[in-house]
Order: structure tokens, then sequence, then C-alpha cells
């Protein structure tokens, strides 16, 4: 197929772009190549690449970010997702949306692909529109969900924490969060799966089982050959943000199962492979 993927420049987008090439013939576009909240670019790359199916990894995704400045954030990822909505629409072409645990309130053990959004922060509050506009497409669509993402790219917690290890003797990190960690490379499989097979619906994407980020801090510092109880867990009160974060955000997954989709990894073997792959030196950004 002729896909095209937004945001092929960020952490998820350049993973798939690596994931699905050989299988499809793919087209990236980044916010360098034009900017999707114009209904006129996104009318523009469609005849440039007359896609059968677009990947949507463009996004806002800087969560405190979108508190300041909600015009920018709703624009990025409830406009553009409307724009590329329409296109597909016209055209009869297929849309895979990425989306977001901070469609949900946090509340509870755990949400359901068919749970009612309820977002408490703005960054979740444009994720939600950007699904209702999907989930109105008249063409395929298909919106999947993931959390607390890791792979190739500027910066993610993995990471952050890696090179805090290497210089601090002790971290304190929250453990009033509980979600589910997901590598860029096992969610682009899932997405590979999803797209080949011209599925629908709403899917939970992530990696097996579930942590907080006290817990996902232990399990880098294992990874790393340090002592996990260098890491002290800590309240969220103790480092204020300017957006709240859901309590739980676990995404529960059975919509996947049902249609075959092959297990995903657990988080903890995630972590391991993508902290080989950062010693490997392969890494694009280190
Ligand atoms: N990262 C996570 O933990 C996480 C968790 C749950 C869900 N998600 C979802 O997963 C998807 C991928 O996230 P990611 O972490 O890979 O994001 P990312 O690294 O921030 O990449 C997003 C890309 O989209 C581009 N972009 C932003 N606004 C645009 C616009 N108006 N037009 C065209 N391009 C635009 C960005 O360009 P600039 O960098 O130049 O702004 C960036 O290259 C997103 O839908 C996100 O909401 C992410």
């Amino acid at each position: 197929m002729k896909i095209l993927v937004t945001g092929s420049e960020g952490m998820l987008g350049r993973t798939v772009m690596r994931r699905l090439n050989g299988d499809h013939d793919l087209t990236g576009v980044d916010l360098a190549d034009g900017d999707l909240t114009d209904p006129q670019v996104v009318q523009g790359v469609f005849s440039g690449t007359e896609p059968q199916w677009v990947v949507h990894c463009a996004a806002w995704t800087d969560v405190d970010g979108a508190e300041a400045s909600p015009e920018e954030a709703m624009a990025a990822n409830a406009g553009a997702t409307e724009n590329l909505a329409r296109a597909c629409d016209a055209g009869g072409v297929g849309l895979c949306y990425i989306s977001t645990d901070y469609v949900f309130d946090g509340q509870g053990t755990g949400f359901d692909e068919n749970d009612q959004r309820n977002p408490i922060n703005h960054y979740g509050l444009t994720k939600a529109r950007g699904e209702e506009h999907v989930a109105a497409m008249t063409a395929p669509w298909q919106i999947v969900r993931t959390s607390w993402l890791f792979g190739d790219g500027r910066a993610n917690f993995v990471k952050t924490i890696k090179g805090l290890l290497a210089v601090k003797d002790t971290l304190r990190v929250v453990e009033d969060q509980r979600g589910c960690p997901t590598s860029a490379e096992d969610l682009a499989n899932v997405i590979g799966f999803l797209v080949s097979g011209r599925f629908g619906g709403i899917f939970h994407g992530t990696n097996a089982g579930d942590t907080t980020w006290y817990g996902l801090a232990r399990e880098i510092a294992r990874g790393c050959g340090a002592d996990p109880d260098r890491i002290a867990p800590c309240p969220s009160s103790e480092y204020p943000r300017a957006a709240v974060r859901p309590g739980c955000s676990i995404l529960r997954s059975s919509h996947l199962e049902k249609i075959g989709c092959p297990d995903r990894p657990s988080w903890q073997t995630a972590v391991a492979d993508y902290l080989r792959y950062l010693d490997s030196g392969q890494a694009v950004f280190p």
C-alpha cells in the first residue's frame, strides 16, 4: 500500500518509517514539510503522494506546554486531525490515528477500548477531540491509544533516568501514577499489523504489564547494572507540573487479541531491548 506517515521525524514516526519500510510504499512528512493545521497543506500533501492509508503520528506532545498554549495544541491535535480525516473521507483513504491514555481521567484500575473519554488536562482534551473527528469518518479508521512511549527520539523517560543515574547517587521518582510503558518498536509492529490488515476500530497498543514511574525507573537501573535501591519513591506533589496527570491510566487490551495481533512483549523486555539499543551505538539520538 502507499502509506503517508505524518510526524515522520518524531519518536514514533521515525520508528514506523523504519519498521514498515519494505512491506509498504512509504512517504513521510513532518512540520518542516508543512503545517497540517492548514487544510491546504493537507490537500497538497494528498495530491502529491496519493496515499491509500495514512498513519497519523504528528502531534503536539508537550503535555505541560499545552496548558500554556491551549489554542496551538488544539489546532495541532484536533484541527490537523480533522483536516486529515476530511481528506481521507474525500478519497476513501484509511486513517490510523495515534492517541493516548490521557484521554481518560485515571480513576479506577484501568481502561478498556470502549470506555468513556474524560480527559483531565488540555493535551488529553485535544487528543480526545482528534479521536472524535476520526470516529466520525466514513472512510476506514483506526484509533490506536498508547502510553509512556520510549524509542528513537530526542528525550524520553528511559534515556533521562539512564543519564541521571550516571551523575547522581540517588533519584526520587513518582510512585502515584500507574500506566503501561511502551516501546515505539513494539507499537510500530502493532501499527503495521493493523494497517496491513485494514482492521477498523479502537485499539490499545502498549507493551504487556503495568507499573509506576518509580517501578519503571528501578527496572531501568537494573538494566543499566545499577542498584535499583538508588531509586526512592515520592508523590507527584514533589514535582509540581502545569498539567495534572491521571493516577491510573492502564490501557487494557482485548480488541487486538480478538483480531489475532501477536502478543506484545512485557514492558520489562522492551526496556531491556531499548537499553541494549542505546548501548549499541546505533541510536540516532543516543
Ligand atoms: N510520547 C509519548 O509518551 C506518547 C504517549 C501517548 C501517546 N502518544 C502519541 O503518540 C504519537 C507520537 O508521539 P511522539 O512521542 O512520537 O511525538 P513527537 O516525537 O513529539 O513527534 C511528533 C512530530 O509531529 C510534528 N508536528 C507537530 N505539530 C505538527 C503540525 N501541526 N504539522 C505537522 N507536523 C507536526 C512534530 O514536529 P516538531 O518536533 O518540529 O514540533 C514532531 O516531529 C502522538 O500522537 C502522541 O500524541 C505519545
